[in-house]
């Protein structure tokens, strides 16, 4: 289909060329996003063309994101494309989980088995692609470290130089650890996420380097994958709640748009309802979503799910407006339900990283105050991998994590390893008195 971009902000709407190197609307300010004409995908023959691509080895066919490629914008463009073969994540269900939010059913979608071990690279190869369509040598981004991993890795598979800046010490050595590994120049600046960012879109600007931050439209038509790809393995059998965690709100921005875009083509019949899920120590939505009112940054965001820190959020117009027109909501939660809610998630078998244990915490606390039935259908997100903050899981089932204003966290669902001597008798009789 024909592309462009596009002013979010309904009273403005202006349009500029995809080759425009943008991150806001020049005339407003407002966030922009790519918007679609030309003759609409035919629903039915496409969902057959993307099971079949499935079936076959093309780098790009087996992309769990450029296989729904109809719905991106790179018609004519995809030699541009770089792809670590992102996405065909799995559903997966959570028994377990289910019984802990008090739900007959749960499943969870996992992006965490993505290439890098996170949802950031279903954006990504969409972000690097434009940035090789664009002609740009240097990609840069701020980042809590998972889209820093993302970005070094598709730029180093893309020939693109990369450029990421963290927060010092405030990001786990996992994604630290990618970052360098794969090549990229990593600079750790003494400020906080939000910081950071002002600084680096100043930085893009002077240096004529690409940004690849969420607010970035072509990383958003990537995240648009995820549910897609989801639909496709539920058979297209629309689910009641879609809930997932929130920090700069790209994703659910994401997750909106694809919503939005298969209504409105024929694709499903109606939108499921998404819910965002804030860590309590950096909630500016929630607070926002339920006080109303201006929205008011949060200046000092604390959470140790450090993926999701984030105290000013720059997509929260797209989040607000594509919460609502689902019929969602926004949740907020605890360190000590994260934390629980992460050890669950463990026990599935399935495991994730802090920040995206707020989803189970969320769905939980959702049930709990009636908002979602038991038998309601709900798909939860885990965005990122296991093994990003194994310091983490090891505090807690120690006994030895503390929230960020020095609260110990109980290790409710505590699973300490023993330390035994050399001996076989012992351990047999260790084992005898225990199991
Ligand atoms: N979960 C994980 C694991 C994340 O890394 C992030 C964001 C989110 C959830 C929230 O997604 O920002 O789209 O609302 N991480 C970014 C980063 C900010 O730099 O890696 P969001």
């Amino acid at each position: 289909m024909q592309a462009e971009l596009v002013c979010f902000e309904p009273n403005c709407r202006a349009s500029y060329p995809l080759s425009s190197v943008l991150y806001n609307c020049p005339a407003c300010g407002g966030l922009l996003e790519v918007s679609y004409a030309g003759p609409a995908p035919d629903p039915i023959h496409r969902k057959s063309v993307w099971r079949q691509r499935r079936l076959t080895n093309d780098p790009l066919n087996s992309s769990g994101v450029w296989r729904y490629r109809e719905l991106l914008p790179f018609d004519d463009a995809t030699q541009h494309v770089v792809t670590l073969r992102e996405g065909n994540t799995a559903l997966l269900d959570a028994p377990a989980a289910a019984r802990y939010a008090s739900l007959d059913r749960l499943r969870f979608k996992h992006q965490g088995f993505n290439p890098t071990g996170s949802f950031k690279d279903n954006g990504m190869t969409c972000g690097a692609s434009q940035a090789r369509r664009l002609g740009m040598s240097r990609v840069a981004c701020v980042s809590t470290g998972n889209t820093s991993a993302s970005l070094a890795a598709y730029a180093a598979a893309a020939g693109l130089q990369a450029v990421i800046f963290l927060p010092h010490g405030n990001i786990s050595f996992g994604k630290l650890a990618q970052a360098i590994e794969y090549g990229a120049r990593t600079l750790q600046v003494e400020a906080n996420f939000d910081q950071i960012l002002a600084l680096v879109r100043t930085l893009a600007e002077k240096l004529g380097i690409y940004l690849l931050n969420s607010i970035n439209p072509f990383r958003i038509e990537g995240q648009k994958t995820i549910v897609i790809e989801m639909l496709d393995q539920l058979d297209w059998q629309v689910p009641d709640w879609i809930v997932l965690p929130g920090g700069n709100l790209g994703n659910v921005s994401a997750f909106g748009k694809a919503l939005r875009e298969l209504v409105h083509y024929g694709f499903i019949p109606r939108s499921p309802r998404l819910a965002v899920v804030q860590a309590e120590g950096a909630a500016p939505f929630y607070e926002f979503w339920h006080a109303g009112g201006p929205f008011h940054p949060v200046g000092h965001p604390e959470t140790l799910a450090t993926a999701i820190k984030i105290g000013d959020p720059v997509s929260w117009p797209k989040a607000a407006q594509e919460i609502r027109a689902s019929g969602g909501t926004v949740e907020k939660v605890s360190e000590q339900e994260i934390a629980d809610a992460k050890a669950i998630i463990g026990r599935c078998g399935i495991g994730c990283e802090p920040a995206s244990a707020a989803s189970l915490a969320g769905i939980r606390n959702l049930r709990a105050a009636g908002l979602l039935g038991a038998g309601e259908d709900v798909v939860g997100v885990l965005t990122g991998n296991v093994l990003k903050d194994p310091d983490y899981i090891y505090r807690y089932h120690m006994g030895q994590l503390e929230g960020p204003n020095g609260t110990p966290i109980a290790p409710h669902f505590g699973n300490r390893p023993e330390v035994v001597p050399n001996d076989a008798d012992r351990i047999a009789q260790l084992l005898e008195e225990k199991c």
